[in-house]
């Protein structure tokens, strides 16, 4: 496998009464990215923050950004969330019909461009235009929580995503989102995941140095296990 492994901490479950010391404990503690979930009510059934907590956190840190549109319309807000400092975009396939033209527009504003998918949607329609895309983002719970059980199909999705990318010589990051934790990362990762999204996984635990070193772990055993294939 090529691709190099990202640990992203979803600080939608972190302290937000001191979200400033939690985004650099996870810095400290060796967090590739910083996964950013927005939720508007709409395309998904809660609330969460948006531009100007996104804002607040690129001032105190160097981390890439990796902001979640879980929202309708997110065309509209595009521009708006590239000015607030995000580092990549990902949209929601479900509510966008042109994959290739936002995909395009992400990149005229200088960020990189991801769709993501819900467990029941299939991925065709997102690996067709994958061309365009820097990340697939294969949701492996409902969007809308966080603390939810990793929906076991997800796995299967993940390997047919990374085959079909494979097939057509394209080497993207794969993101996998939802109930990603030290028991299961060694899991996706072999079906094909690179960037792993943990939200309670990391942030429910009390030292996450030791947490992002334990997944680290099990991602060194799935690197060492392919260079024996
Ligand atoms: C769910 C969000 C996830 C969530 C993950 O709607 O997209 O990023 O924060 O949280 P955990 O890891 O707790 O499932
Ligand atoms: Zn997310």
């Amino acid at each position: 496998m090529s691709h190099s492994f990202k640990i992203a901490p979803s600080i939608l479950a972190a302290d937000f009464t001191r979200l400033g010391e939690e985004v650099h404990r996870i810095e400290q503690a060796g967090a590739d990215l910083i996964h950013f979930d927005v939720m508007d009510g709409h395309f998904v059934p809660n609330l969460s923050f948006g531009l100007p907590v996104l804002e607040a956190v690129r001032k105190i840190t160097d981390l890439p950004l990796d902001v979640h549109l879980m929202i309708d319309n997110p065309e509209r807000y595009l521009e708006e969330f590239v000015h607030a400092g995000a580092n990549s975009i990902s949209v929601h396939a479900e509510v966008c019909q042109q994959l290739p033209r936002i995909a395009d527009r992400l990149h005229q504003l200088g960020v990189r461009a991801a769709v993501a998918i819900n467990p029941e949607t299939e991925p065709e329609r997102v690996i067709e235009a994958a061309s365009h895309l820097d990340m697939i983002l294969v949701m492996s719970v409902h969007p809308g929580f966080g603390g939810q059980g990793f929906i076991e199909e997800s796995t299967g999705k993940l390997r047919r995503v990374r085959q079909a990318l494979q097939q057509r010589g394209l080497d993207l990051d794969v993101e996998v989102d939802g109930g990603i934790k030290v028991g299961n990362i060694r899991m996706v990762a072999e079906a094909g995941a690179n960037v792993f999204v943990s939200g309670s996984g990391i942030f429910g635990q009390p030292d996450y140095n030791e947490i992002i070193r334990r997944m680290r772990a099990e991602l060194t055993a799935v690197n060492a296990a392919d260079k024996t294939v």
